[in-house]
């Protein structure tokens, strides 16, 4: 992937701050601390454009980046962390609902660690990301964490419960190393363009 241009475009609060131009949407959800700004940033190959977090549950917002002025980059907010209101969890529910029904994701990137087996909250987020009509994508982070040996075992786990359907691909990923970075690069850069195809006909 050759980066031309990257840009920050801003963060919504409300779904009438969601972009409303027809360029794909590649969408990065997972739970709180699970990796996602770090990818984004390794992606991005930029130290810091989505923020790291030192605090769990920081990014509270919907935050949109520009690639090459072709597609987006949308981080929502990280679920399952803890000492959050009522109040907060429904906002975010309702806020992460609209966005989910924008037309123009098309790739959702799960991000899951690949230490745990996944959660409730991670297998709400995998089912509503197949009722899309998007491409689904699942990064298992921090592998540096495990050997390869270990990994394999957890990626069996993993697949085990969440039951995923046979085009969902699985790929391991670490932002200490920043191993697969380019066979992520191509399977966004794949969803982009089935996208773009779409559009033509
Ligand atoms: P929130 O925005 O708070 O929900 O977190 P996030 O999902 O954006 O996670 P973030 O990228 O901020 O990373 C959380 C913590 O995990 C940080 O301390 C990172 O340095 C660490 N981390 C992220 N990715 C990796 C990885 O691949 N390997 C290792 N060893 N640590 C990682
Ligand atoms: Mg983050």
């Amino acid at each position: 992937m050759i980066l031309r241009d990257v840009a920050f475009i801003g963060s919504a609060a409300t779904a009438s701050q969601f972009p409303t131009d027809n360029r794909p949407q590649i969408v990065f959800s997972g739970r709180s601390n699970v990796g996602k700004s770090s990818l984004i940033n390794a992606l991005l190959n930029r130290k810091n454009i989505a923020r790291v977090s030192q605090t769990p549950g920081k990014t509270r917002l919907v935050n949109f980046f520009t690639i090459n002025d072709d597609f987006y980059f949308v981080d929502i907010p990280g679920y399952g962390y803890a000492n959050v209101s009522k109040k907060q969890l429904l906002d975010f529910q309702i806020l992460i609902e609209a966005y989910l029904r924008s037309p123009q994701i098309a790739l959702c990137v799960l991000l899951l660690d690949i230490r745990r087996i996944p959660s409730d909250d991670d297998l709400l987020m995998y089912e509503y990301f197949k009722s899309l009509s998007a491409d689904v994508l699942i990064i298992l982070t921090k592998a540096d964490k495990l050997s390869s040996n270990k990994q394999y075992n957890m990626i069996k786990q993993i697949k085990a419960k969440l039951a995923p359907r046979e085009n969902d691909r699985f790929i391991a990923f670490s932002s200490l190393k920043q191993s697969n970075k380019e066979l992520l690069w191509d399977v966004i850069e794949a969803s982009v363009e089935r996208y773009q195809n779409e559009q033509v006909l």
